[in-house]
């Protein structure tokens, strides 16, 4: 359809969590913004993050220590000087976060509460309200973008595709805003750049710890657009999940890693204590060694979850340092003050996405990626737990420090509208989701992903009536799920959170790079 209304700004910005609303603080000293966002703007993934911000914080550690902890993670896929920008600008980062108003847990003197999580060699992670950490960012960060009167934002709002100049550089975005008055129905905004921050793609999967609006939006507009994807195979399942039974679907709640940070660990339907003697961090080893060992314990025993137990800590130390995991574990009628927790993995976060430079530039000149949505070169195969957020913030400031210091490109006139061409049916989700979680979940084998690519084919195929956001956001999950199939397919190996049944080995000698994707430019 064609844009009913057209508006002008410099800076749009899609998406409002962690990265998206620090980009848009930061960018109103190059010009007007705009931020739109899907649901309303406190909505998204930032708000249920538990654990916490990982930086070098605290006594006896250091940037170089963070460095080399994520760099074990990331399995060898890692761009060095993007985690080394990471670490190093982190800390003063989450202190200018902490001036912005974001209140975290201190300990008795004053100083910042840190804990740890899988893969940390230290005490680095920082939390707030317990295990309400991204609820207190959201929080901090909504109120200083409201306070900031000279950001517009626009909420209800589905960013359909790029508009792009004659060379193929931004010229703005199409947009289609859920009942907003004046601007309701499809739209254009003309920019002068777009910042990408809308988030994850956990929809992909039946079970996940993400949001309903985590439908991979940013990578299926990104790779309309003809930008270039990196590392989609690489979707992180966290390890403990509340389990709530078979055939539970959506949105699950999260138990963090922080929780065996204090001190739990997992056991067998037996009571042993599986993950001692697979890795020299135990219960505390990076996420997929941890993930991997839950799924081999359900597939030799043929359960279908496992346990973790923090019956140790007490009534006061759950309710003070753990107040959202026990009101949720106690809501689904678990008390884990008495009681073994009962988990499984589930989809949890993707390390991959939109490619972008050192600075957030991705391969559209003009189109700028952080947060969840970019693939910057920091998680490589397997992101080091608390490391999301510190990546929102570190390279929302990135982009912003760059664009000031080359100065916003002029306003295009919008020439190439990356329109999707052919709408996929909202009903076929579910089926999408099983195909996925089936063929291209945990564990993975060139059959499965066959099955899963032809499955998907056909799903393709049901075409959509009537334009509308469900549709829409089917496209983009069928989108994103045929590139995430194709790259898991094309990497024959193990390494990361990529686990191939029929490849079970890491090869460095042939895998040792990125898998990267562009769709081609007439976006099919
Ligand atoms: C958690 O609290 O376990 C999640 C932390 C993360 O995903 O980084």
């Amino acid at each position: 359809p064609a844009p009913g209304w057209t508006d002008t700004v410099d800076v749009v910005v899609i998406g409002s969590g962690i990265a998206g609303l620090t980009a848009a603080l930061k960018a109103r000293a190059l010009g007007s913004v705009l931020v739109v966002t899907k649901d309303v703007v406190a909505s998204g993934s930032t708000q249920w993050a538990q654990g916490g911000i990982a930086a070098a914080l605290g006594p006896g550690d250091s940037p170089e220590d963070h460095l080399e902890d994520t760099l074990v993670a990331g399995a060898g896929l890692c761009d060095p000087a993007a985690v080394r920008a990471l670490v190093t600008e982190g800390p003063d980062a989450v202190r200018e976060l902490i001036d912005l108003g974001a209140r975290f847990d201190t300990a008795a003197g004053g100083d910042l509460s840190l804990t740890r999580e899988g893969g940390h060699h230290r005490n680095r992670i920082a939390h707030a309200g317990g295990d309400a950490t991204g609820m207190e960012i959201e929080r901090a960060l909504v109120a200083a973008v409201k306070r900031a009167d000279d950001i517009r934002i626009i909420e209800h709002a589905l960013v359909l595709d790029l508009l792009r100049a004659d060379d193929g550089a931004v010229a703005g975005v199409t947009l289609h805003v859920m009942g907003e008055g004046q601007l309701d129905g499809i739209g254009a905004i003309r920019s002068r750049v777009v910042i990408l921050a809308s988030g994850g793609l956990g929809q992909l999967y039946a079970a996940t710890t993400n949001p309903s609006v985590s439908t991979g939006d940013g990578v299926a507009l990104a790779l309309r657009a003809g930008a270039k994807v990196r590392d989609l195979e690489f979707v992180q399942f966290h390890p403990t999940v509340l389990w709530l039974g078979k055939g539970a679907k959506g949105q699950q709640p999260l138990v963090s890693e922080a929780v065996r940070g204090e001190g739990a660990f997992l056991v067998d339907h037996d009571g042993n204590r599986f993950l001692q003697g697979q890795h020299e961090l135990a219960d505390l080893a990076p996420r997929d060694i941890v993930a991997k060992a839950i799924m081999r314990q359900m597939l030799a025993t043929g359960k279908d979850h496992m346990l973790l137990d923090a019956r140790h800590f007490g009534d006061e130390l759950w309710r003070v340092r753990f107040p959202t995991i026990l009101a949720s574990c106690r809501s689904h009628g678990i008390d884990p003050v008495r009681e073994l927790i009962p988990v499984a993995p589930a989809c949890h976060y993707s390390s991959g996405g939109v490619w972008t430079d050192l600075d957030g530039q991705t391969s559209v000149p003009g189109l700028y990626a952080c947060g969840e949505v970019a693939c910057t070169g920091v998680h490589g195969a397997n992101r080091l737990a608390s490391n999301s957020l510190l990546e929102g913030l570190v390279f929302a400031g990135r982009i912003v420090t760059a664009l000031a210091n080359d100065g916003l490109p002029p306003l295009r006139e919008p020439a190439v509208d990356s329109r999707v061409a052919g709408l996929v049916d909202a009903d076929v989700v579910a089926e999408l989701q099983r195909t996925m979680t089936v063929g291209a979940g945990v564990i993975r084998s060139a059959t499965g992903l066959a099955d899963a690519g032809e499955r998907l084919g056909k799903l393709i195929e049901q075409p959509a009536g009537e334009p509308g956001t469900p549709h829409w956001e089917a496209t983009n999950l069928a989108t994103v799920a045929s590139a995430l199939v194709a790259a898991a397919t094309e990497r024959e190996e193990s390494r990361g959170s990529h686990w191939r049944e029929d490849h079970p080995d890491r090869d460095d000698t042939r895998w040792s790079g990125s898998v990267d994707l562009t769709l081609p430019a007439d976006g099919t």
